[in-house]
């Protein structure tokens, strides 16, 4: 049997072992968007796991959702990358950062320009949090077809510039009712043109953004990540046998270009979750979802059932800079702090202790 602290090879990388840091948005950037110095010093710290995948990063002014998220479109966020990818490589970790559009989940008072986009000009329920306190989201504007290649171009210049900045690669962020989520959902999508309608046409944004991504950068560099039927901020995908099609379009639409990993926020045990990694047929990273916080024994259990080849572990390693340590030799874990997940400076973000401290 896999155990979690065995090597696994994606891509061109070996990882030093299977657990992943799940993508966590932390809300800590500065002027312009740009990851700080504390980044790097975050990210460093967690070096110890066989993969980080970033926070949620923006593509574009447009993509970004909420409050202070870094993005990577603009020179000084390269740079920003840059130091973040040092710290981590000077440790021996390896690090792709989150393409990350949101979509409709945003607001015009959390970013440089007003203008927020999706597949159709439906308001996502409820609300956001904003400067000034939550409010309800925006109705966003419907992208037009001609305009949908352009989005595609901005996770090319974002992956691209992940490159410059000496990150591993890019994971497109196709899930938890984001942009490429809210083209995939029905309850987001009621386009009439090649990009909604069918689950093969909401399929295409997903795919044509996977495609352009791993030309550009070399397919070995891209991941996706997915959360079928998660049914999250108004992305809701109730019918199981549109969402099955939509889902095995996508797989079967990328499993040609044999990307670097698919991850997947879902019941790992789940009929359609098995199928779409048996249709994709490269590593597959697992996380059960939110309900639960990942724990070693549920993370080694995904690999014993052989139902994936990593597992994305998201709060434990947000409190245990050197959660794979721990785990390895069965020590106690700080407890993650939900008060200061989002937003703030070092408190909850570099100030978790190691064990050997
Ligand atoms: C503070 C916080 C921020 C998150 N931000 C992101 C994100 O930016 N992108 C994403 O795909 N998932 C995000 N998630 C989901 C996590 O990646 C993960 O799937 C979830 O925390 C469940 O795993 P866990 O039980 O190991 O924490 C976030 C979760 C938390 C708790």
């Amino acid at each position: 049997m896999t155990s979690l602290f065995e090597p696994v090879e994606i891509g061109k990388l070996t990882l030093a072992n299977r657990v992943v840091m799940a993508p966590l948005t932390r809300n800590r950037a500065g002027e312009g968007q740009v990851p700080q110095r504390i980044a790097a010093e975050y990210y460093g710290q967690r070096a110890g796991v066989g993969l980080i995948v970033s926070e949620g990063t923006q593509p574009s002014a447009v993509g970004q959702g909420y409050l202070n998220t870094p993005g990577i479109f603009s020179d000084e966020q390269r740079e920003g990358w840059r130091a973040v990818a040092d710290a981590v490589h000077e440790r021996g970790g390896r690090i792709v950062v989150q393409l990350m559009h949101a979509g409709r989940i945003g607001h015009p008072d959390n970013k440089p320009t007003p203008d927020v986009v999706a597949p159709s000009a439906i308001a996502a329920p409820g609300t956001i949090v904003t400067a000034e306190g939550p409010r309800d989201h925006p109705t966003p504007r419907a992208l037009g077809t001609d305009e949908i290649a352009d989005v595609v171009g901005e996770f090319v210049h974002a992956a691209r510039q992940a490159v410059d900045a000496g990150l591993d690669g890019v994971e497109i962020h196709a899930a938890n009712g984001y942009l490429v989520h809210q083209f995939l959902a029905p309850s987001s999508n009621t386009r009439t043109d090649g990009y909604g309608g069918t689950p093969a046409n909401r399929a295409r944004f997903a795919i044509e953004v996977v495609t352009a991504v791993a030309e550009a950068i070399g397919p070995e560099r891209v991941g996706i990540r997915i959360s079928p039927s998660h049914n999250i901020q108004g992305a809701l995908e109730e019918d199981a046998a549109a969402t099955g099609e939509t889902y095995r379009t996508l797989v079967d639409g990328i499993a040609p270009l044999h990307i670097a990993y698919l991850s997947y926020l879902a019941d790992p045990r789940s009929e359609l979750i098995r199928d779409l990694r048996a249709r994709f047929g490269g590593p597959v990273i697992a996380n059960d979802g939110f309900g639960t916080v990942t724990s070693r024994e549920s993370a080694q259990a995904v690999l014993d059932e052989d139902l994936a080849d990593l597992v994305a572990v998201g709060r434990p390693v947000l409190a245990n800079p050197d959660l794979v340590e721990r785990w390895r030799h069965g020590a106690p874990l700080n407890e993650p702090d939900a008060g200061t997940f989002y937003g703030g400076g070092a408190r909850g973000y570099t100030d978790y202790p190691a064990l050997d401290a």
